[in-house]
């Protein structure tokens, strides 16, 4: 965790800068990332990313690249399972999702014990809650729903 923590955080230091210089030159990024932005300048604020080194664990699954890409898709069906049974067994879950951008990272990579470049990743942290979170607001399923006949 002391190892990864801060390769992370370089990640997200070095992703706000690159990204802060496109958008600049790009209107149509500019307004498709801004969110992302601002969840990047948020963690920079911080000082630390949320989930790695804030619960006893972080965990990294990793799905091998392939034709048509589809390893995010993959990925997001096992930490649904993973987020069922932690809920089930009373355990808090908090997905890392800038876990996805350090593929790339030779050092985290190596870290794992994988090739960089060749996996999707993806993270989440997990642990006993501290305090127990209030009911999630929803929409009534009625309001969401599209009938097509
Ligand atoms: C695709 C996806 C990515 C998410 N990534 C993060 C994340 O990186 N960090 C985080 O704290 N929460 C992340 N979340 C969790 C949400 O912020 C939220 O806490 C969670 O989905 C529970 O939603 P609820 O409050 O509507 O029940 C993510 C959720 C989704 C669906």
């Amino acid at each position: 965790m002391a190892l990864l923590n801060p390769l992370i955080f370089g990640e997200v230091l070095r992703k706000a800068s690159d990204l802060d210089n496109i958008m600049e030159k790009n209107e149509q990024l500019r307004a498709q990332a801004t969110g992302f932005m601002n969840r990047l300048a948020m963690i920079k604020k911080m000082g630390f990313v949320p989930g790695v080194g804030t619960a006893p664990f972080y965990i990294v699954i990793a799905e091998k690249k392939g034709f048509p890409p589809v390893e995010q898709e993959s990925l997001a069906h096992c930490l649904e399972n993973m987020w069922l049974k932690a809920t089930a067994l009373g355990l808090g879950f908090q997905l890392v999702s800038i876990t996805a951008q350090m593929g790339d990272n030779v050092e985290f990579c190596r870290i794992l014990g994988l090739q960089s470049g060749k996996w999707g990743l993806m993270g989440c942290a997990i642990g006993y809650p501290v305090e127990k979170l209030s009911i999630s607001t929803r929409p009534s399923v009625k309001e969401v729903t599209t009938w097509l006949r």
